[in-house]
């Protein structure tokens, strides 16, 4: 467990105090105090302050700043500091420059800006890794490490040039194999040396950000940026743990960022943490999502919500206030979801440059006496109250949503069949079916161990992975149930089209044939005519996005389109697989089709729901040691009543007993634990 020396949901935040002098860090360590305060995320900025020239490292400040913090209760997140580099680097070594995607050399300003692949950046940043690990390695301050921060970005720079060509030797091994994998003879693009083989952006292959002319170049280009980056996460990860075994490790991440492939980067981390960033008009549910997404990273281990904001941000076009009791309602989301920490950025709020806007615990008034300070206090307060009572809780969902970042790059990039198809979106589409539902749902990655799950869903699964299919057949064949839905099984890990009809390898366990797949314009829809009634489906459904003209081989057909020419053929259909069956989604359905298919499937697998709540009430469950936790949030403006059935409850905010109903306030959390003996 992550949480061995400080046996509580960790409180805190980032915090740079090298950008204010004494005075105010008294005040800081008072006020840190008053707000519950016992940890900070420091040192993710201050290369240029801990390295003033190339062989000058200077820690007397950080050395200041932990013992400080130390001394008042609070333990430190450290940073490497390496997230934006010096400014005499950039201009002694050019090489740790970028070069963007219209092909222009950048200069020294912004952060996260570092060339993955210059040996300078490497070289430096593994240096002041190995530094902070032996000079911090025994301070009792030190419950984590922070690599780096938010990586991100591509360069396409020459050393990226040459490293991508090393990185195809390893994975193809021949020119020929590569001029294979990617289907060179379109377009007579035949390589007949590696040197031959340029980056894929908007000087060459692409243009837009996503548009390409190579869906092969470019899917190989986001694997290797996204390893290229991984590998200074490992660089600098392998100095830490060399002085420090016992220190968890982590960096962190932001939910379902397009460019990396966080599944992979899961592997190196001991730890996932994320920064949840939610605008006003954010669906509750769509941040649900991207927390069980980030508990999935690591097969249910819990996260840290290494950053959100107390108040307001400054990077969205709008950055409106969280309501009164917001803060406190999301803090909970993400404990509802398996945090076991709720960190901001930041404590204090900075005096100049682009995020003297961003909210803060302690705002530009520098007192305590604000809205946001008591929301923060009160909060901390509470945590001080939980102790270590949910640290380590698991999910026990029997659901789980299958997501996968080549998938959607290999989606994104591909040109056809319309534009109007975003994959997150339909994953989406499915998780609020069950979250409004209030089932307990798990997002895993294509790799993750099926065993747990009754159900499987895997949206728009268009690249299907060397061994996906069979370990999808062996699931349902042991009795699961499997949901897949249109353009699914079309290509192979390297965006080569299964021949032989599609959904390819998903042909035989879906037992259907899709011979077309038809684009509708953006205001067009079809319906999904239910034959008879089948479950709780019934009636006609509206669909639309794309419609795939199918036919069922061995399935048995659910529904069928209600018009155009393909009238009449089936657009819902089901196949029994040994003990289980596999559902085909051949449009995208409304959300009704979507919650009464889900109805359905988990009513045949006895599923129910963690509690029967109204809507904007989201519930969710996590499980330690024999013992149920149920999260009530309260996402309305309102009072809700939510009937509790048989069970009787402890309610662990107030202590209180709850049974038949209980009452959540507006904007209110309730944790409730079973009490054992009373399972009616
Ligand atoms: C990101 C960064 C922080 C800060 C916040 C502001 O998450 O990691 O350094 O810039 O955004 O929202
Ligand atoms: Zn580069």
């Amino acid at each position: 467990m992550m949480n061995k020396k400080l046996p509580k949901v960790w409180y805190g935040g980032d915090y740079n105090p090298e950008q204010w002098d004494e005075e105010v860090w008294r005040q800081d360590d008072r006020l840190f105090k008053l707000a519950g305060i016992d940890i900070a995320t420091i040192n993710v900025f201050s290369w240029a302050l801990n390295q003033p020239n190339e062989d000058t490292y200077n820690f007397a400040w950080l050395d200041e700043t932990i013992d400080r913090l130390y001394r008042n209760g609070v333990y430190v997140c450290l940073g490497t500091s390496t997230a934006a580099h010096p400014a005499w680097m950039a201009r002694k070594y050019p090489d740790i420059l970028r070069v963007d995607y219209e092909g222009r050399k950048r200069k020294f300003g912004g952060r996260h800006h570092s060339c993955p692949n210059s040996a300078t950046y490497r070289k430096y940043a593994k240096r002041m890794a190995s530094q902070l690990a032996e000079r911090y390695k025994d301070h009792p301050a030190l419950l984590i490490w922070h690599v780096s921060n938010e990586y991100g970005g591509y360069c396409y720079c020459d050393n990226c040039a040459g490293a991508f060509r090393t990185w195809l030797k390893e994975r193809y091994g021949t020119l020929d194999a590569l001029n294979k994998a990617w289907n060179t003879r379109f377009w007579g693009h035949t390589f007949y040396d590696w040197e031959d083989i340029v980056v894929p952006n908007a000087l060459s292959e692409e243009w837009a950000g996503n548009r390409t002319n190579f869906q092969g170049i470019s899917l190989d280009y986001r694997r290797f940026q996204s390893d290229s980056l991984l590998d200074c996460y490992k660089l600098e990860r392998d100095e830490l743990k060399r002085s420090t075994p016992d220190i968890p490790v982590t960096t962190n991440l932001m939910g379902f960022y397009p460019e990396l492939d966080y599944f992979k980067w899961a592997k190196e981390m001991d730890v996932v943490s994320w920064d949840n960033y939610p605008s006003l008009d954010t669906p509750f549910s769509y941040t649900a999502m991207t927390h069980s997404l980030m508990r999935g990273l690591k097969h249910g281990q819990p996260f840290m919500l290494m950053e959100q904001t107390p108040g307001v941000q400054n990077w969205q076009p709008y950055n409106s206030a969280k309501r009164p009791g917001v803060m406190r309602l999301w803090s909970y989301q993400a404990v509802a979801h398996g945090a076991d920490t709720v960190m901001f950025f930041q404590l204090r709020r900075s005096v100049g440059a682009c995020e003297k806007y961003h909210g803060a615990v302690i705002e530009h008034v520098g007192h305590e006496h604000t809205r946001v300070f008591r929301e923060c206090a009160e909060l901390g307060k509470e945590l001080q109250l939980l102790g270590d009572r949910l640290l380590d809780a698991r999910s026990d969902a029997k659901v789980a949503i299958m997501y996968d970042w080549e998938n959607r790059w290999g989606l994104e990039l591909s040109s056809g069949p319309t534009i109007a198809l975003n994959y997150v979106n339909e994953v989406h589409k499915y998780y609020d079916a069950l979250h409004q539902l209030h089932i307990q749902t798990d997002m895993v990655g294509v790799e993750a161990d099926l065993a747990q799950y009754d159900v499987v869903i895997a949206p728009v699964m268009y690249m299907v992975k060397p061994g996906l299919a069979e370990r999808i057949e062996a699931f349902v064949a042991r009795g699961g149930t499997f949901v897949t839905t249109f353009f699914s099984g079309i290509v192979n890990e390297n965006d080569i089209v299964t021949l032989g009809g599609y959904p390819g390898e998903l042909r035989k366990v879906m037992g259907i044939w899709a011979e077309e797949i038809d684009a509708l314009l953006p205001d067009q829809k079809n319906q999904m005519v239910i034959r008879g009634k089948q479950g709780q489906l019934e009636g006609a459904y509206d669909c639309g996005i794309l419609c795939d003209v199918i036919h069922a081989e061995s399935a048995q057909i659910v529904a069928e389109y209600g018009s155009d020419y393909y009238k009449g053929m089936p657009s819902l259909t089901v196949n029994r697989f040994g003990q289980g069956k596999a559902w085909y989604v051949a449009s995208s359905p409304d959300a009704k089709f979507l919650q009464d298919l889900m109805k359905t499937i988990c009513g045949e697998h006895d599923i129910a729901p963690v509690l029967e709540a109204p809507a904007g009430v989201e519930v969710t469950s996590r499980v330690k040691e024999g013992k149920a936790y149920t999260f009530v949030l309260n996402h309305t403006d309102e009072a809700q009543t939510i009937p509790l059935g048989e069970a009787v409850y402890k309610e662990l905010l107030t202590g209180e007993k709850e049974q038949g109903h209980c009452q959540v306030p507006a904007r209110g959390v309730m944790i409730l634990e079973k009490l054992l003996g009373h399972d009616g």
